[in-house]
């Protein structure tokens, strides 16, 4: 019988991470499950923000089959970006793509996240998968803001206590939105990126989906490391995937 790269890509990270002593206990006691979240049709997903990272991280998952609803406050405005990516590609308002998602990626300013969270926190913990892409940063949020995150234990743990019962894996956050369609299947080794969460089944289909568009996901730790990933430190930008797991050891 042929291999299911899908699965065999699971059982590999399964027992690398295994190995590593990370926050595993429930893959350890449940591989099963992870291997039937690998297994893989199209998934619905729901873009919260269509700006420049969202856009382009819907497109990378419309071209790998699954079908995408881009969402704005002012969906009219999304129809160039729509037709851009294709059939698969629709718009609609942000409560529409929290509908349409069995998986939602919130990329917008980290600032929005507490008010999509107050409107939608219910929708979003019955998700397969929320992948927050969204960063907190001065310039655009506030020094305030960006100061309180890190008092709370940084960007993961926010996101985690404004989407109360969300399955929340932080990925593509220090991934430049230019240069994702350029390096997604890059010959030779893949761009690792990496992720941070505590949701088992949730990381098994972050996984997927990351390898479908064309990187290697690298589980670094729980939500509280998703402090790291963000951009300017040691993990933003373009690694390998030994070098991200290089790199997740010297900042545990
Ligand atoms: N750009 C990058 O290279 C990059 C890379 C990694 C991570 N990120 C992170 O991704 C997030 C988005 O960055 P971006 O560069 O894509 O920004 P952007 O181009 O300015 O797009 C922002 C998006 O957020 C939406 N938005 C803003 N406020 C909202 C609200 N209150 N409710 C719902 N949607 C709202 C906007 O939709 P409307 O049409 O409704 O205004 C727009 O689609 C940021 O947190 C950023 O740090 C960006």
């Amino acid at each position: 019988m042929a291999s299911d790269p899908f699965a065999d890509h699971a059982r590999r990270d399964f027992m690398r991470i295994a190995g590593s002593g990370l926050a595993v206990l429930a893959v350890a006691a449940r591989p099963d499950t992870v291997m039937a979240q690998t297994a893989g049709s199209p998934l619905k997903i729901g873009m919260v923000g269509a700006g420049r990272e969202g856009g382009a991280l819907g497109a990378l998952f419309a071209k790998a089959g699954h079908p995408v609803m881009f969402s704005s406050r002012h969906p009219e405005q999304l129809k160039d970006l729509v037709a851009s990516v294709g059939p698969l590609a629709q718009a609609g308002t942000v409560a529409q793509a929290v509908a349409f998602g069995d998986v939602v990626v919130i990329g917008i300013p980290y600032g929005a996240v507490e008010e999509i969270g107050k409107a939608h926190a219910g929708a979003l913990a019955k998700k397969v998968l929320v992948i927050d892409v969204s960063n907190p940063i001065a310039r655009r949020d506030g020094e305030d803001l960006v100061k309180w995150v890190g008092e709370q234990g940084g960007a993961g743990l926010v996101t985690a206590k404004w989407l109360p019962g969300a399955p929340i894996v932080r990925a593509f956050n220090a991934i430049g939105s230019r240069r994702l369609a350029e390096i997604a299947h890059r010959p030779g080794e893949p761009v690792g990126v990496p992720i941070a969460g505590d949701d088992q089944k949730a990381i098994a289909v972050a996984q997927r989906l990351i390898r479908e568009i064309g990187f290697e996901p690298v589980l670094v730790g729980g939500l509280a490391m998703g402090r790291h990933l963000v951009p300017g430190t040691p993990l933003g930008g373009e690694h390998t995937p030994a070098e991200i797991r290089q790199i997740a050891g010297s900042l545990r």
